[in-house]
C-alpha cells in the first residue's frame, strides 16, 4: 500500500511538472501590440542547393526532425533552396532525375506534415548566372517540369522561380525569362504564389529594373538582407578577404539603424509605388560573429521587416548550418538567435530585446565565439528550462511523459498483487 502511494505521488508529480512547463508557454505566433501575421520562417540551406545532398553538411540528410523542430519552435514557412541544375540532363530535354523528383516530394510532405508551408527554387544555377542565353531553354524547360508535377500540390506549395540572379544575366535578360517562366508555371498552377526577386544577387538596389507582368496579383516580391556585408559575412570562406573583417559587431548604434531603414525603405517604397507584397527571403549573420552582435542584428532586422504592411513575410538563412540557429544534429538551440526570430516561441522565454543593460547575456549553449564583448543585450531564461532544454523542449518530452506514467502504473499493480 506505501508503495503505490508512493508511486502514484512520483507520477503526479512527472506530470503536473511536464504539464505546468507546457502550459506556460505562449502559443500564438503573434506578440501584444504586434500586429503582424505575415509568413515566419527559415531556410533549410545547404541541403539540396548543395551538388549533391549531404556534401555540405557532413554526411547529414534532411530528415522528419529538421521539419518537427522548424513546426515546435514556432516557425510557419520553409524555404528549401534546390539545385535541380545539378540532377538534370545538360542537355535537351533536359528531364530531371526522378529519384530527385521522389526526394524533393519527400522533403515537401514533411513539411506539409507539420502544417508548414513550403517555398522550393532554382538555386545555385551559375551556368545560367555565366552563359544566359545558351542555358534560358534549361530554365524554362526545369520549370515546366516542375510546375507539372507539383500541379496537384496544395497551395502551400510556393515557388520561387531563381535564387539571386547575377552577373550576365542582366536586367533586360531576366526580365524576359521570368516572364516566360511564368507564363509556363501558369499553365498548370494557375493560383499559386510566386516568388520573384531582382538582380544584383536579389538586392533592393535593382528593384527599379525589375518588370513583372502586369496582370498577376499572385506575384509576391523576394530581397534578400546582409548589410553591413562586412559584418555579416565576416569569415565566411566562400567569400574572399572575409576574414579581415573577423571582430567586427553591430551595436545598435542610430546610425548603424539609420543605415538598415535606408535600404529598407527602397524596398517598401518600391512595394508601395507598384502594389506589391514583400519577401525578405534571406538575412542572417555568419557563425564567426559574436553572439550578441548576431542577436542584435537579427532583432532589428527581422523587427523592421515586421513592421511594414507590405511584408508578406521573411525567411531567416538558415536553420542549422553556418548561420544557424541550432547545430546540425538538431541537439542545441541557439535560444539568443532563436528569441530574435520568434521572441514568443514557445521554446523560449526572452525579456527585454532592445534596452541598453550593462549585464552580459547568457550566452546559448551553441556558442562557440571567443572573446568577449560588452552587451547591451539581456536575456533571461528560466533556470529549469535552460537546464533541460539543450536536449529536449518540454514540448517534446510531454509525450513520453505521458506514456511512462500508465506504464509504471501497470507494472506497479502487478508488483503490489503479487
Ligand atoms: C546565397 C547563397 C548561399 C549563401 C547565402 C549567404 O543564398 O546562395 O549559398 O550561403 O547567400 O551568403
Amino acid at each position: 500500500m506505501r508503495l503505490r502511494n508512493e508511486v502514484i505521488f512520483f507520477i503526479s508529480l512527472i506530470i503536473s511538472f511536464g504539464v505546468s512547463n507546457y502550459s506556460s508557454y505562449p502559443r500564438c505566433h503573434v506578440l501584444e501590440n504586434n500586429s503582424y501575421s505575415g509568413y515566419r520562417g527559415v531556410n533549410l540551406g545547404n541541403f539540396l542547393e548543395a551538388p549533391s545532398e549531404g556534401e555540405w553538411s557532413n554526411g547529414i540528410i534532411i530528415q522528419k526532425k529538421h521539419f518537427y523542430r522548424i513546426a515546435s519552435a514556432g516557425f510557419n514557412l520553409v524555404r528549401i533552396p534546390i539545385r535541380w541544375n545539378a540532377h538534370a540532363m545538360a542537355t535537351s530535354p533536359y528531364t530531371i532525375n526522378d529519384s530527385f523528383f521522389d526526394r524533393v516530394d519527400w522533403v515537401i510532405n514533411q513539411g506539409f506534415t507539420q502544417n508548414l508551408s513550403i517555398i522550393i527554387n532554382i538555386h545555385h544555377y551559375n551556368e545560367l548566372m555565366d552563359h544566359p542565353e545558351s542555358h534560358k531553354d534549361r530554365l524554362l524547360v526545369l520549370w515546366q517540369q516542375i510546375s507539372q508535377h507539383y500541379q496537384n500540390y496544395s497551395n502551400n506549395l510556393i515557388f520561387e522561380i531563381l535564387n539571386e540572379p547575377y552577373g550576365n544575366l542582366t536586367n533586360t535578360l531576366w526580365n524576359q525569362y521570368l516572364q516566360e517562366a511564368i507564363d509556363i508555371i501558369r499553365i498548370a498552377n494557375p493560383n499559386r504564389t510566386l516568388i520573384v526577386g531582382p538582380t544584383d544577387w536579389n538586392n533592393v538596389w535593382a528593384l527599379n529594373e525589375l518588370i513583372l507582368p502586369q496582370n498577376d496579383s499572385n506575384i509576391v516580391v523576394t530581397f534578400h538582407f546582409y548589410s553591413p556585408f562586412e559584418f555579416t559575412h565576416q569569415g565566411a570562406e566562400w567569400v574572399s578577404g572575409s576574414n579581415a573583417w573577423l571582430g567586427k559587431n553591430w551595436n545598435g548604434s542610430q546610425s548603424e539603424k539609420d543605415a538598415i531603414n535606408y535600404e529598407f525603405d527602397i524596398a517598401i517604397n518600391w512595394a508601395k509605388a507598384n502594389n506589391k507584397r514583400l519577401f525578405l527571403g534571406e538575412f542572417g549573420v555568419y557563425q564567426y560573429a559574436f553572439t550578441n552582435s548576431r542577436i542584435r542584428w537579427t532583432t532589428y532586422v527581422r523587427t523592421k521587416a515586421e513592421s511594414h504592411p507590405e511584408m508578406w513575410g521573411w525567411t531567416y538563412w538558415e536553420f542549422c548550418a553556418g548561420f544557424g540557429i541550432m547545430d546540425s544534429s538538431l541537439t542545441y538551440w541557439n535560444k539568443g538567435l532563436l528569441g530574435s526570430l520568434l521572441p514568443d516561441s514557445p521554446l523560449i522565454i526572452i525579456t527585454n530585446t532592445d534596452t541598453p543593460s550593462t549585464t552580459t547575456s547568457s550566452l546559448p549553449a551553441t556558442d562557440t565565439t571567443t572573446g568577449s564583448e560588452n552587451s547591451t543585450v539581456s536575456y533571461s531564461m528560466s533556470t529549469s528550462q535552460s537546464n533541460i532544454s539543450s536536449v529536449f523542449t518540454y514540448l517534446e518530452i510531454l509525450p513520453i511523459l505521458l506514456l511512462i506514467s500508465p506504464i509504471t502504473v501497470f507494472y506497479t499493480k502487478r508488483r503490489i498483487r503479487k
